[in-house]
């Protein structure tokens, strides 16, 4: 009964967790979509010189762009955004 229990946790975490960064991509993409396309589109993010390297680097140039915008976005903004740019176009692992 109990390895039952602990089983059906794990399975509520995994799900809960998928769950929540699908909702984080659809809101990091909007956010990109309202605010971020002012001074580049989609192409840095592909571009063959592109700076981002990690999902660390890119968790920092988020805030940076964010940043120049006058923008104050909390922690789970930017985790969104990351999210989003990261599914969309980086795929770091
Ligand atoms: C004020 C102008 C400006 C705005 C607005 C802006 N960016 Fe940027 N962004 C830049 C510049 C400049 C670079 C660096 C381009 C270069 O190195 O040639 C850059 C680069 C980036 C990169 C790295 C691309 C690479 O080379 O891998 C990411 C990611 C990025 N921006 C995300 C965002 C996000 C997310 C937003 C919205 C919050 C945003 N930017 C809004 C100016 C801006």
């Amino acid at each position: 009964m109990k390895r039952a229990v602990a089983g059906l946790t794990v399975l509520f975490v995994v799900t809960l967790s998928q769950a929540t960064s699908a909702a984080d991509a659809v809101h990091g993409e909007n956010l990109v979509m309202e605010h971020c396309t002012g001074c580049h589109d989609d192409s840095v993010y592909t571009r063959k010189e592109r700076r981002v390297t990690t999902l660390g680097g890119l968790q920092k140039q988020v805030r940076r762009c964010e940043l120049q915008l006058g923008l104050k976005w909390f922690d789970d903004d930017i985790n969104g955004v990351v999210t989003y740019l990261n599914n969309q176009y980086y795929k770091f692992e």
